[in-house]
C-alpha cells in the first residue's frame, strides 16, 4: 500500500470548460511533484475533457448512482462515469447527505456499485457543530463508517476515507491537530474492526478548509493521509501550494 500523500481536489458544482486551463497547469506541476498523489473531482460535465487534458493525475467524479442504469432522471451510473474517464468517486459528501437526503445505507450502495464497475471510492464522514459541541462526533463518524463502508472481499484496497467535519466546510476554520489526529486515531481503529489489518492500509483524508498556508500543519496530524480540499482546488495556484506543501511534509517524515 503506497504511503504517498494523496490530494484531491473536488470541484463541486465549478467549473466550465475555461477551467480546463486550470487542470492542466495542475498536470504539470505534478510531473514535478511525484511524491504527491494528485486527483481532481470536477463536475461530470467536465469528466472527460478533464481526463484528456490530464496526463498523470487521478480523475474522479463526485457521486454516482447505485443502479447500474434505468429510469433515473438526471443521475449517472458508476459505469457512466468511468466510461466518461472517472478512476475513482466520491460517494456520501455531506453536501449530498444534506442536499439530497443521503443516508449511510444509500452511501453504502454506491461505493458498493462503484467498486463493482471498476473504481476507487473516497467515502465522507463528519460531525456537524452541534454534534460536536456535544460530544458526539466520534460516535456520530463512527456510526457513518459503519454504514457508508462497503464491505466484501478485495474491497479495502479500493477504500479511501475522508473526514470533513461539516462546520470546517468552506468557513475558514478548522479542527485543532490535536483534535484531528484524535478524530483520525478513532477512524483507524474502526476501518481495522471493519477490514482487519487491511484496515491499516486505508487512507484517511482530512477535508474542510485546507489551504496553502495550514495544510502543512493539517497533513503533519496523526494518521492523515492527505487532503480533500473544495475552495483551494479551484485554482492551480492554490492547489499547488497545497500540493508542494504535501511534498515537504513528506520530505521531513523521510
Ligand atoms: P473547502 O475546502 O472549500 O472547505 O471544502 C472541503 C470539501 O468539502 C471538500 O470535499
Amino acid at each position: 500500500m503506497t504511503t504517498r500523500p494523496y490530494i484531491v481536489g473536488n470541484w463541486k458544482m465549478h467549473g466550465t470548460r475555461a477551467m480546463l486551463a486550470e487542470a492542466r497547469a495542475i498536470d504539470r506541476a505534478a510531473e514535478r511533484l511525484l511524491k504527491v498523489e494528485v486527483a481532481l473531482a470536477p463536475p461530470f460535465t467536465l469528466i472527460h475533457a478533464t481526463r484528456k487534458e490530464a496526463n498523470l493525475i487521478g480523475i474522479g467524479a463526485q457521486d454516482v448512482h447505485a443502479a447500474e442504469g434505468g429510469a433515473h432522471t438526471g443521475d449517472i451510473s458508476a459505469a457512466m462515469a468511468k466510461d466518461a474517464g472517472a478512476g475513482f468517486t466520491i460517494v456520501g459528501h455531506s453536501e449530498r447527505r444534506a442536499d439530497h437526503k443521503e443516508s449511510n445505507a444509500l452511501v453504502q450502495e454506491k461505493a458498493t456499485a462503484a467498486i463493482a464497475a471498476g473504481m476507487n471510492v473516497i467515502v465522507c464522514v463528519g460531525e456537524t457543530e452541534e454534534e460536536r459541541d456535544s460530544g458526539k462526533a466520534e460516535a456520530v463518524v463512527g456510526r457513518q463508517l459503519t454504514g457508508s463502508l462497503p464491505t466484501g472481499e478485495g474491497v479495502a484496497e479500493k477504500v479511501t476515507v475522508a473526514y470533513e467535519p461539516v462546520w470546517a466546510i468552506g468557513t475558514g476554520r478548522t479542527p485543532t491537530v490535536d483534535d484531528i489526529g484524535a478524530m483520525h486515531r478513532h477512524i483507524r481503529a474502526k476501518l481495522v474492526s471493519i477490514y482487519g489489518e487491511e484496515g491499516q492500509g486505508i487512507r484517511i483524508l482530512y477535508g474542510g478548509s485546507v489551504k496553502p498556508d495550514n495544510a502543512a500543519e493539517l497533513l503533519a496530524a496523526d494518521e492523515v493521509g492527505g487532503a480533500l480540499v473544495g475552495g483551494a482546488s479551484l485554482t492551480a495556484e492554490s492547489f499547488l501550494g497545497i500540493i508542494v506543501a504535501a511534498a515537504e511534509a513528506q520530505d521531513e517524515k523521510s
